[in-house]
């Protein structure tokens, strides 16, 4: 490894505050517009906004709910966040969560920090009594599938289509069941 690539050395994951709604914004939209490019459209990504993003944030991180969203600080700053809830699909049993959200900066890319906040986010839903997590991924989110299942995850047969701007996009659906309090391998 060289000097210049980014190790994981100092890494926090602490619950996340009102205060951290604009860097969450910036990660969610920097996140988007590196990982999806090729599989949603362009022009959506183009009119991401980051103001908007802010808005949805601070509402959420005032007023939680049953949500809970965790952030990693790397070397003093925001580099990424996962957010849980309830399943928006009410056929899921009682004791069923959802991971709604991880995303990370590009450079924060592959250097164990997802692993560390999506262990995090499975471990309070499993602290709080739920017995699995599901969650929705792009089909063609290669990279978030291929860490998906690295951390424990498998496809449960579930797909749906998402509409940006006329053109479909397949998303399928993970599980993790916490059997006898595990929440994923590492
Ligand atoms: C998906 C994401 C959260 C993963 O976080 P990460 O910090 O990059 O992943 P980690 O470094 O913790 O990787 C953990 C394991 O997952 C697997 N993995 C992660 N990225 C991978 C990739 N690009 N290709 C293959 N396997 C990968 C590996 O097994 C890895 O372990 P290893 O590095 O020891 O081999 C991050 O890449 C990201 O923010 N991507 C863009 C947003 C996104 O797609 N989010 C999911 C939306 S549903």
């Amino acid at each position: 490894m060289t000097e210049t690539e980014p190790t994981l050395t100092n890494v926090v994951i602490r619950a996340a505050l009102p205060p951290d709604a604009a860097d969450i914004a910036r990660v969610h939209v920097e996140a988007w517009r590196a990982a999806y490019v090729g599989i949603v459209p362009q022009a959506v990504l183009d009119r991401l906004s980051i103001d908007r993003r802010q808005q949805f944030w601070a509402n959420r991180l005032t007023d939680p709910g049953e949500s809970r969203t965790f952030v990693a600080i790397c070397d003093g700053r925001i580099a990424g966040f996962a957010g849980t809830g309830r399943p928006s699909d009410p056929e899921h049993p009682e004791g069923t969560a959802e991971l709604e959200t991880i995303y990370l900066l590009p450079e924060a890319w592959r250097i164990g920090v997802g692993r560390l906040l999506i262990r995090r986010s499975t471990g309070d839903l499993a602290e709080r009594g739920f017995s699995s997590a599901i969650l929705w991924v792009l089909t063609e989110n290669e990279r978030g599938r291929r860490f998906y299942e690295a951390v424990g995850w498998q496809g449960d047969g579930r797909v749906q289509m998402l509409d940006f701007d006329g053109t479909p996009v397949e998303e399928m659906g993970y599980r993790l069941d916490f059997r006898g309090g595990s929440t994923g391998p590492g």
